[in-house]
């Protein structure tokens, strides 16, 4: 299996290859990296990542909201991950971006091979601006201003192209992303019921969360499921149609299916962990990122340079087949 087994979300950028035996490449482009993607064919990993310093100022899915704390330092990394090179990175670099002014404040990332090329569906959590003044709008009260951004890569010149960006009502905070296979309709999981206030910071325990439906052509989206979510974080979708939910709170995969516009839920895997980012391997295993330890993950989230909670990868066998 060529997979990826774990990584955590906003804390040390540590990455483990699934060969026999396991790599930790430590470097500033892997810090605070929250989501990859492999691309198993051309054996590619990309990262979204950002610095340690930033996450602990400005990240709106853990209700922060710091805008000075950003380090405006959020990228796309890639390594080859067959060749780890002489200086064991793994020919780790950076893509560029062309094509687009605004700030990218990262967190989960889809892709998809549309003609040989790779197309990326960033989530994109900028701060607030107020068209007339041009100024920054109070965070704290109006929350980000979350979109997904459409990015076509150039691998020639390692530089992402933007394509364009979805933003809409229903894509109010946004976590992960999974775009289905005809590269048009794309979901997205809402972790929280609203962007900001007291009700965001219960809703670990009260659960909330949402998922939305989007069109890339269209920009169109609408909010398809609002119900028995406790902080949806991954979600990855498989070609027979069904979608794989991460409820961080309530340690529950969700499995949910289109019926008419709505994804109902058809059925609940329970991992019994606080859990993470979803991957469906080429395989059809369904690998689930999980937090073992909730005491140290919480410590951890207080202190990042000296506390490293464990994490660890669970595989749900042949769940897409
Ligand atoms: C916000 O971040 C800036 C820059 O890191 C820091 O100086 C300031 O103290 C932070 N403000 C709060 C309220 O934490
Ligand atoms: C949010 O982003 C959209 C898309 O870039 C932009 O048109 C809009 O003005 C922004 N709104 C705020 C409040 O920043």
């Amino acid at each position: 299996m060529a997979g990826i087994l774990g990584y955590w979300a906003i804390f040390w950028a540590f990455i483990v290859l699934a060969t026999d035996t396991c790599t930790c490449v430590r470097h500033s482009l892997l810090e605070g990296c929250e989501d990859l993607w492999l691309d198993e064919q051309d054996r590619k990993l990309y990262a979204a990542c950002n610095s340690l310093e930033s996450c602990k100022g400005w990240s709106p899915g853990g209700n922060l909201y710091n805008i000075s704390a950003r380090s405006y330092t959020d990228h796309i990394a890639v390594i080859d991950v067959d060749q780890p090179g002489l200086d064991g990175l793994y020919g780790l670099r950076q893509l560029k971006i062309s094509g687009y002014q605004d700030d990218l404040d990262l967190h989960g990332f889809d892709v998809r091979k549309i003609e040989g090329r790779l197309w990326f569906w960033l989530i994109n959590h900028r701060p607030p601006i107020d068209h007339v003044t041009g100024e920054f709008l109070d965070a704290l009260v109006v929350g980000a201003n979350s979109t997904v951004e459409i990015f076509d890569l150039d691998k020639a010149s390692d530089t992402l192209e933007h394509v364009k960006t979805v933003a809409s009502k229903a894509i109010f905070t946004p976590n992960s992303i999974a775009v289905e296979e005809d590269s048009l309709g794309f979901v997205i999981t809402n972790d929280h019921n609203t962007k900001t206030g007291t009700f965001c910071d219960l809703e670990m325990l009260t659960g909330g969360g949402s998922l939305a439906y989007c069109r890339s052509d269209t920009g169109k989206c609408y909010i398809t499921a609002d119900k028995g979510f406790s902080i949806p974080n991954g979600i990855a979708y498989d070609k027979n149609g069904y979608y794989y939910v991460a409820n961080s709170a309530s340690g529950l995969i969700t499995v949910h299916k289109f019926v008419n516009n709505e994804l109902i839920q058809v059925q609940s895997i329970n991992t019994g962990y606080p859990m993470d980012n979803l991957w469906l391997d080429a395989d059809g295993n369904l690998i689930a990122t999980v937090f073992p330890d909730s005491i140290a993950l919480v410590e951890s989230s207080m202190d990042l340079y000296n506390i490293v909670a464990p994490a660890t990868g669970l595989t749900i066998n042949d769940i897409a087949k």
